[in-house]
């Protein structure tokens, strides 16, 4: 690298610090209105930098990857998921890209939790009575929910979060069943008191609560389709705290519309922002604004990871959190 310092673009604002931290490291180019970029600022900013720093709001497929300008080198990812980013059509242009893991897991799983016990004990209706003024005091009879301890909570994808989660949900007696690419080592398994299912389709008529923890991936891509629905309990509810297409959404509602499911906790979409208004009018989903990692904490613990990245990569290194394609 030359001795002028290396030009950064940010896609969206970050917490002060980091932002402070990187115009004092880099040529960093902010954005003070914290508006998504659209694709064509998204290419001109591509077009004038070494170093993007995007999130998930920004499309860096196959085709915006190829406007890229010579200069960009590496794609430090303010987020975890990388399912926005061509990995293989960024290596192909010898861009590297680079991501902050392992920092969110345990705020995610915090939020995981937070829904579980949100919809199985049906906070939203509770609340929504005692706000409205409709509420006319105790009665044995109404808001019941479903008792969590002895419940069995399936997990899909047994990584950071997946083993968060579990480690929760087990301090409130509930069961944990889990599929997994391949099953976790038998310790792991042990102490969490988890079952493996080598099928997602072998797990889901055992569960009570079945939570998402994997990435978004052409194999877990609608994941949860009308076929998968069809073979869990009626009484069984639903969190997702993944990406919003691990679920065929359509077919969600239709299993709450029809009672062949209880209840869902979302906190991504299918289609990112825009909520089906079958869904938000539901009394037994609840809906939340992709937060489950939305930690002040845990925003700047992301930031001080990109800058590591970055730092590491311009002193010439192989970057801590390098994302190879996976074929
Ligand atoms: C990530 O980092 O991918 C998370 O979804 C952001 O909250």
């Amino acid at each position: 690298m030359s001795g002028s310092k290396l030009s950064v673009v940010v896609t969206r604002r970050l917490p002060h610090q980091v932002e402070t931290r990187l115009t004092e490291l880099f040529d960093a180019t902010l954005n003070a209105s914290d508006q998504p970029m659209g694709h064509d600022a998204l290419v001109k900013a591509m077009q004038n930098t070494q170093v993007l720093v995007p999130t998930l709001n920004d499309n860096l497929d196959a085709a915006t990857l190829a406007k890229a300008g010579p200069d960009l080198k590496l794609i430090a990812n303010y987020g975890s998921g990388t399912d926005h980013i061509d990995i293989n059509a960024a290596k192909a242009r010898g861009i590297l890209v680079t991501n902050s893991p392992g920092l969110l897991s345990e705020d995610s799983a915090d939020m995981t939790l937070a829904l579980i016990l949100a919809v199985m004990r049906r906070f939203k209706e509770g609340s929504a009575a005692v706000q409205s003024g409709s509420w006319q005091g105790w009665s044995p009879s109404t808001f019941l929910g479903t008792s969590i301890g002895g419940k069995t909570l399936g997990i899909i994808g047994m990584g950071r979060v997946g083993m968060a989660v579990a480690r929760r949900a087990r301090a409130f007696n509930m069961n944990i069943a889990y599929h997994n690419r391949s099953p976790v080592h038998p310790e792991i398994e042990r102490n969490l008191g988890a079952t493996y299912y080598k099928t997602v389709d072998e797990m889901l008529p055992h569960v009570d609560t079945l939570t998402l923890h994997c990435p978004k991936t052409p194999e877990t891509h609608l994941m949860i389709n009308a076929q998968r629905l069809a073979l869990m309990k009626p009484t069984a509810f639903i969190i997702n705290t993944a990406r919003g297409d691990v679920i065929d959404e359509t077919a969600l509602i239709t299993a709450l519309e029809n009672n062949k499911i209880a209840g869902a906790g979302l906190d991504v979409f299918g289609k990112g922002s825009e909520i089906n208004p079958r869904l938000s009018e539901r009394e037994n989903v609840m809906l939340l604004p992709h937060m489950a990692s939305a930690t002040q904490e845990a925003r700047i613990d992301m930031g001080e990871k990109v800058i590591l990245n970055i730092k590491t990569f311009e002193l010439g290194h192989r970057p801590p959190d390098q994302v190879l394609p996976e074929r």
